[in-house]
């Protein structure tokens, strides 16, 4: 396919939506004369959407003018994840989804809570300048959000980001223990290592009393884990028939519930789940040249970290680097 096709949005389409529908009813196959009948939609438009979804990586049968569907790629293309899909931007690759949603925001195009979505990216940004490894098969996004914050309380999005993530994989019936690492980490945690799901890049643009948008970026390692000190759900689920697909299904509606109950104004009932699923061990803390060690003790109402330090002092942590520590220094 040309370059420039690839890097076409692909959005919602109602009539993909239902054909798919139609045809996963009807495993055996059913004819484009019934489709055509049932969406009341013209038979040459079927084959048109057909042969597009082959481009995307579908596969049908087509015999006796029947088409049959044998397999859809896991790709999370919008039709795909349910009403939510209505509110994403998908694209075959990107350079990232958090420069493609805030060039889209700044152009107004567009709204609070639309998801840009990409199955791979050629240059992800973690925090602190990170390069964020972006193969296939991983979940790559960013949420174009407005919320009524000052700057520096806008970790809490990073932290209600993490929360989302966390609710998603637990829906899982995950039985290794997942911890939310303030600010912006999701690790798995076992007796002596610590491994990073997922991370969350809270990005807020305009005046530091008020902020304009923010764009919440998040990656969350599915079928891949690009580095050694990172982990991906399907070790944690096992073999899972399209995992990324039913992953961004889930993911997006739960981010939407849970950013709706910071909305309803339940931020310090966010805060008491969040610090009851955080790491909350030994951690050492980096900005810039100075640095802490100490054990996180929770968060405060304005989403800084509270941690105790060695001397029996307490510091609260408004930005910076936070590495876990068990037995040895393992996590970024
Ligand atoms: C971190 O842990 O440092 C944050 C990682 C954030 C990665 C996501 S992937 C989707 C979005 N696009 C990017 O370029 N980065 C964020």
């Amino acid at each position: 396919m040309a370059q420039t096709k690839m890097k076409r949005a692909i959005l919602y389409n109602e009539n993909i939506k239902s054909i798919l529908e139609i045809l996963s009813e009807n495993p055996e196959g059913i004819s484009g004369q019934a489709i055509s009948e049932k969406l009341k939609v013209s038979r040459s438009a079927i084959s048109k959407i057909v042969k597009n979804l082959e481009k995307l990586g579908y596969k049908f049968e087509v015999s006796k003018k029947k088409y049959k569907l044998i397999e859809k790629p896991d790709v999370p293309f919008p039709w795909e994840i349910g009403e939510e899909g209505k509110n994403v931007i998908f694209f075959k690759e990107v350079d990232s989804t958090q420069e493609k949603a805030k060039e889209l925001a700044i152009k107004g195009k567009i709204s609070h809570g639309t998801w840009v979505i990409a199955e791979k990216q050629k240059s992800g940004r973690g925090r602190m300048g990170r390069i964020w490894e972006s193969p296939q098969g991983n979940f790559y996004g960013s949420v174009f959000l407005k919320p009524d914050l000052p700057l520096k309380e806008t970790v809490k999005i990073s932290l209600i980001g993490g929360l989302a993530v966390l609710r998603t994989v637990k829906s899982y019936e995950i039985t290794k223990s997942i911890k939310i690492k303030w600010p912006n980490d999701i690790f798995v945690i076992s007796e002596n290592s610590a491994k990073k799901l997922a991370g969350v890049l809270a990005e807020s643009f305009g005046e530091s009393e008020k902020i304009d948008f923010t764009i919440c970026g998040i990656g969350v390692n599915i079928n891949n884990s690009p580095l050694d000190i990172a982990i991906c759900l399907k070790e944690l689920v096992g073999e899972k028939h399209n995992l990324l697909t039913d992953f961004t299904k889930r993911f997006i509606s739960i981010f939407k519930q849970t950013y709706e109950e910071f909305l309803k104004g339940k931020w310090l009932e966010l805060k008491t789940e969040i610090e009851i699923n955080m790491w909350r061990g030994k951690v050492k803390v980096m900005q810039g040249e100075k640095e802490f060690t100490g054990t996180c003790v929770g968060i405060n109402p304005d989403g800084s970290m509270v941690i105790q330090k060695q001397d029996g002092g307490y510091e609260n942590i408004f930005y910076g680097d936070t590495i876990i520590v068990t037995s040895q220094e393992k996590s970024e």
